[in-house]
């Protein structure tokens, strides 16, 4: 199979070329309102936002911070199928401001948002990125009462466009092929996620430093728990393209915007780097759920029910027994902004007898 995958250097305000209910599933992350590397890219979008910093006045930048946002999440809910779903990682702020510290509540000002356009809430994923840095504890120390609870978390909102979809007959083979194992169901569907931040340098200086991307397991893990394989994916926040190397990955077509072009080469250079990473992350599943079975058989002492002819292997439910993990064969530059991606079924492992 193919999967095409465009990027499109624009601002995601409005996204014309993505034509309406044509996305299957959205995962991304926008600059995080009152945090301060994002202030620049902000203000440049509405001036007005710097002069509230200036005056001291965090509330109303936040405020119009997250108005910029509110007409991306208009247009998330736009090009979105009915019954497809949206997934933004977004952080709470907390900053001083004048002399005032304090938190500023992103993750429930934009759930309230989208709730207000059409979306329905489904629970989310807590992302927690623990840390032993000694400055965590903020705040008046060991003298009450001016000290501050530690801010390790970060959100996973799950919204859905309407109600829950119902999959035509045609489709249904192509989701059980999308299927997970069961124990990856058991961590993924947990509420609470523990996977490390990683490096955010990015090497172009004609971009800003740090990247704010996400870890490709985060964007991984979501693209295979809401759509099928050959879905399309968006991330209108694209930043170093986690998101495309996540849906290039698990056999989804995607489109990404993104309003800064000197994170092009970045982008480009992991895409064509990472096919070996890719196709291991994939691959890891396999030997993983290989490991799984082995353990089952040694703890439990029986065998699991069912059988996967397509990777050879047991699996714990009939609805794993068609599941196929796709890997990346060839990636093809079809011009300066879009991708093709020849795919096919991993081969089960060899060497192993079940
Ligand atoms: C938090 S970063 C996304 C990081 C991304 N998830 C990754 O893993 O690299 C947000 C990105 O959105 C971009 N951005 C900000 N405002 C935008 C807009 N209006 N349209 C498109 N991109 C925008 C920023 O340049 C930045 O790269």
């Amino acid at each position: 199979m193919t999967s095409i995958h465009e990027i499109f250097f624009q601002p995601s305000q409005k996204m014309d070329s993505i034509i309406d209910e044509s996305i299957d599933l959205i995962v991304t992350s926008p600059p995080y309102p009152m945090i301060e590397m994002w202030d620049g890219i902000f203000s440049k979008q509405n001036p007005e936002i710097q002069e509230f910093i200036d005056k001291d006045d965090g509330f109303n930048a936040f405020q119009l911070m997250n108005k910029e946002l509110d007409k991306i999440w208009d247009e998330c809910y736009r090009v979105l199928k009915p019954g497809g779903f949206a997934c933004i990682n977004i952080g709470d702020a907390t900053r001083t401001i004048g002399k005032n510290f304090r938190m500023y509540t992103n993750h429930s000002r934009i759930t309230e948002y989208c709730e207000g356009i059409g979306f329905q809430s489904l629970p989310v994923i807590l992302w927690r990125k623990q840390t032993n840095a000694p400055n965590k504890f903020m705040g008046s120390g060991m003298l009450p009462s001016g000290a501050y609870v530690t801010h390790e978390h970060e959100y996973i909102l799950i919204f859905r466009k309407g109600a829950k979809k119902d999959f035509l007959t045609v489709e249904k083979e192509q989701r059980r092929k999308s299927a997970y194992f069961w124990e990856e169901r058991n961590v993924w569907f947990s509420d609470l996620w523990e996977l490390k931040g990683i490096k955010q340098n990015i090497l172009d200086s004609r971009s800003r430093k740090r990247s704010g991307a996400y870890p490709f397991e985060l964007a991984f893990r979501l693209i295979n728990m809401f759509s099928l394989i050959g879905d399309k994916v968006l991330d209108p926040f694209l930043g170093t393209g986690t998101t495309m190397l996540a849906a290039m990955a698990s056999g989804r077509n995607s489109a990404g915007f993104e309003i800064d072009e000197n994170l092009f080469d970045t982008i480009y250079e992991s895409m064509i780097n990472s096919r070996e990473n890719l196709n291991a992350r994939q691959r890891s599943r396999l030997t993983e759920h290989q490991e799984f079975i082995a353990r089952y058989r040694i703890d439990k002492k029986k065998e699991p029910k069912y059988f996967n002819e397509n990777l050879n292997v047991p699996v714990m439910t009939r609805q794993e027994v068609a599941l196929d993990l796709m890997i990346i064969d060839e990636f093809v530059k079809i011009d300066h902004r879009k991708f093709e991606v020849q795919h096919s079924s991993c081969p089960p492992l060899s060497g192993i007898s079940f």
